[in-house]
């Protein structure tokens, strides 16, 4: 083992030879440090890690997992999996985010860069005992200190590097659904959103955009003039994202198939030819991400659709998912060749039935392909969690050569740290239940403290169909997370905002109006985040100290000024909170309507009708708003609305820039300094304004104690 010190608060510590990730970017100098603070090691076949658990140890992180968001008492998987069932059961989804924060007596961060699978028992066989076991001998072990949970998280943030900035449409509400399958699908929902007054930024198009399901294709006579449509939408104020997947068909005569195969860019077989998938298309090849050469390759095919123009994308199927490969279908076919005119008993039923419902992703297959890495060989299941995360920075680098200065909107679905500065994710195939709300409540910390600020889940859900309370209730959720998108499935009941009765529309587009008055404060919180190397979302436990902030799990902060209880079970007028300080609770209700109130530190029932949004805001804390608009670009911005809640004394940096180009990595951006004193019987507020020439008057509602109201206006 070999050890580093990366800052002061961080020690790499590397075991045998590991794989050159790209998850982190500060490199250390070496020292000679003999043991692993905090954990026990053990080395045989596999490198295995172990902490004692003390009783009130709690275990945040991991990412887009399941079960709570203490892990302890589940037992977890990385490895990136195309899982769509997300039950309890499961052991991993999507992405592989190995970052572990333990909060206890002692407190600290545990991050492994090891891109094959790993197991993580938290808990799970032994109540108190952690157990990490990697599928190899070679890793980094990163241990990360800090003064809390915040500042660990922090350190562990600068360790891997700024977190991607989407333009900032990308905040606007995003309409998807798999199943819009000509232009003229496409410009019926967008009419509907403009007939509903509703507003919206973009809608999506799934596969059936394509021809045959190829990447980087248009179907002609689904959407004839594809530039010009695209003119046409945006005119009306709509952007289009085409889906991408990381599965090439296999077919004479399609160019990038040809030029894979010419140039020898798809991952190989044991023999050394295409390793051959299926997926949607049937038939693939998948691009080998891993090789320099053809991630660059890959990148640069984004251009036939940037040059129609296209501004954002989502990569999908990713892990990479695989419907059955050659070999194993005809090994299942061979089974049930056997099976013909036999008395099937259990086993042979099961043998049979298995051969067929096996045939996806399969370890088998994962464990028969190859990648060139480095110009080195490397079998594809000891590097499978990076195949996501290289599809996507094949997507990010590839925009960076097409168009250099702007801004995209990409995510994907598969993930590996890392890939955070490249783009955000979505939380996958989850479902239209009460409990996949709930599910993306937890995920939501959890996979902001891995580095992914933009994400956010199929609002409504994917699979199965919602009905109109659940919609609204996830949107109440959702218009806070910076992704917020409303995805379903084909063959699924419609779940457009204006696909059910008239009042759920019209409490939905309430929701979504109100998400565009906030995008003041979500696009400062957001960028604040990535600018500081912090969260958007967090426990409460990074803020407050209480054993029972430590252990709420259906509460977040959003951003440094605002609580979010959302409720997330069907026919509830409200729910139980814990409010660990006094806070203001404004309620939003719709029609203009606002009622706000102190919520006292303690347990409190919290009344929310289904048309009434509860936001709480912290003590000595503004939120800052704006007027609401069709879309991000007709936001004017010339006036700001300031909700305070002042005990002694409040101070906010409001954050904003031009929301275009890559400009704010060089340090453009626009900073509003607001400042409230409370005095003995007035409050004095201080402006000072950085740079935002947009801003001419910001208007202070400012809440005491005691729930009077002051109201000031400042003029720029
Ligand atoms: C996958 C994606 C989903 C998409 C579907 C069809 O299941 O996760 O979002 O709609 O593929 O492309």
């Amino acid at each position: 083992m070999r050890t580093f010190q990366i800052d002061e608060s961080i020690i790499k510590y590397s075991f045998g030879d590991p794989i050159k990730t790209q998850a982190i970017v500060l490199e250390g100098t070496e020292t000679n440090k003999g043991s692993l603070d905090y954990l026990e090691v053990s080395t045989g076949e596999n490198l295995k890690l172990y902490y004692h658990m003390k009783t009130e140890d709690i275990v945040l992180g991991l990412g887009e997992n399941q079960r709570g968001i203490n892990k302890r008492g589940g037992i977890y998987e990385s490895f990136c999996t195309d899982e769509p069932l997300h039950t309890p059961g499961k052991k991993a989804l999507y992405g592989a985010h190995n970052f572990l924060l333990v909060d206890g007596s002692e407190k600290f961060g545990i991050f492994i860069d090891f891109p094959g699978r790993i197991s993580f028992d938290i808990g799970f066989k032994h109540k108190d005992k952690l157990e990490i076991i990697m599928s190899g001998l070679d890793a980094d072990i990163y241990i990360i200190r800090g003064e809390g949970l915040r500042a660990i998280t922090h350190n562990f943030l600068k360790l891997i590097g700024q977190a991607y900035a989407p333009p900032k449409w990308a905040f606007g509400y995003q309409q998807s659904r798999w199943g819009y399958k000509t232009a003229s699908d496409v410009e019926e929902i967008a009419d509907c959103f403009i007939e509903n007054d509703i507003p919206c930024d973009s809608i999506y198009l799934d596969i059936d955009y394509m021809q045959d399901f190829k990447d980087f294709t248009v179907n002609e006579e689904r959407f004839p003039n594809f530039g010009e449509f695209l003119g046409k939408m945006k005119a009306k104020g709509f952007r289009l994202v085409p889906i991408i997947d990381a599965g090439v068909k296999i077919e004479k005569g399609y160019d990038i198939y040809e030029e894979g195969i010419q140039k020898g860019y798809f991952c190989k077989d044991e023999t050394g030819e295409a390793f051959v998938a299926a997926v949607w298309p049937g038939k693939v090849h998948f691009p080998d991400f891993l090789n320099e050469e053809a991630s660059k390759w890959f990148g640069s095919k984004y251009k036939t659709l940037i040059d129609y123009g296209i501004e954002g994308f989502w990569n999908d199927m990713n892990e990479p998912a695989i419907f059955y490969s050659e070999k194993r279908l005809g090994q299942a076919i061979e089974v049930a060749k056997q099976s013909e005119n036999e008395n099937l008993d259990i086993f042979a039923f099961f043998k049979l039935k298995d051969a067929f419902s096996n045939l996806s992703n399969s370890p088998a297959d994962y464990g028969s392909f190859y990648h060139l890495m480095d110009g080195k060989k490397i079998k594809h299941d000891k590097v499978h969690n990076l195949y996501g995360y290289y599809m996507t920075k094949a997507a990010a680098e590839g925009f960076k050569e097409i168009k250099p200065k702007v801004r995209f909107l990409l995510f994907s679905r598969a993930s590996y740290i890392g890939m955070h500065r490249y783009s955000g994710i979505w939380t996958g195939d989850n479902n239209s239940w009460w409990e996949h709300l709930l599910l993306n409540i937890k995920m939501m910390p959890s996979i902001n403290m891995c580095g992914f600020l933009y994400s956010g889940a199929d609002t409504g859900g994917f699979g199965g169909d919602a009905n109109g309370q659940l919609l609204i209730r996830w949107m109440q959720l959702s218009l806070f997370t910076p992704l917020f998108r409303n995805h379903t499935a084909m063959g699924h009941r419609n779940q457009e905002p204006f696909a059910f009765e008239k009042e759920t529309t019209s409490i939905i587009r309430d929701i979504i109006k109100l998400r565009y008055s906030l995008i003041p404060y979500i696009y400062s919180e957001y960028m604040k985040a990535l600018h500081k190397s912090d969260v958007y979302f967090s426990t409460l436990s990074f803020e407050y100290d209480d054993e029972i902030s430590r252990r709420v799990e259906n509460q977040l902060l959003v951003g440094e000024s605002l609580m979010i209880c959302p409720i997330y079970e069907e026919n509830a007028i409200g729910r139980y909170v814990w409010v660990p300080e006094d806070m203001l609770l404004w309620k939003h209700m719709g029609d203009s309507k606002e009622v706000f109130s102190i919520a006292r530190k303690g347990h409190m029932y919290l009344e929310a009708e289904l048309n009434e949004i509860p936001i709480f805001i912290k003590k000595d804390k503004m939120l800052i708003m704006g007027k609401s608009a069709k879309n991000v670009e007709a936001l004017i911005g010339e006036e700001l609305f300031v909700v305070a809640f002042v005990s002694d004394k409040a101070s906010y940096t409001y954050y904003d820039d031009d929301g275009k180009s890559l400009e704010y990595q060089d340090g453009t951006y626009y900073e509003i300094l607001m400042e409230i004193q409370k005095t003995e019987d007035d409050f004095i507020i201080t402006v000072e304004n950085y740079g935002n020439e947009k801003v001419k008057k910001i208007s202070f509602q400012i809440f005491d104690n005691n729930k009077n109201i002051t109201r000031k206006t400042f003029i720029m």
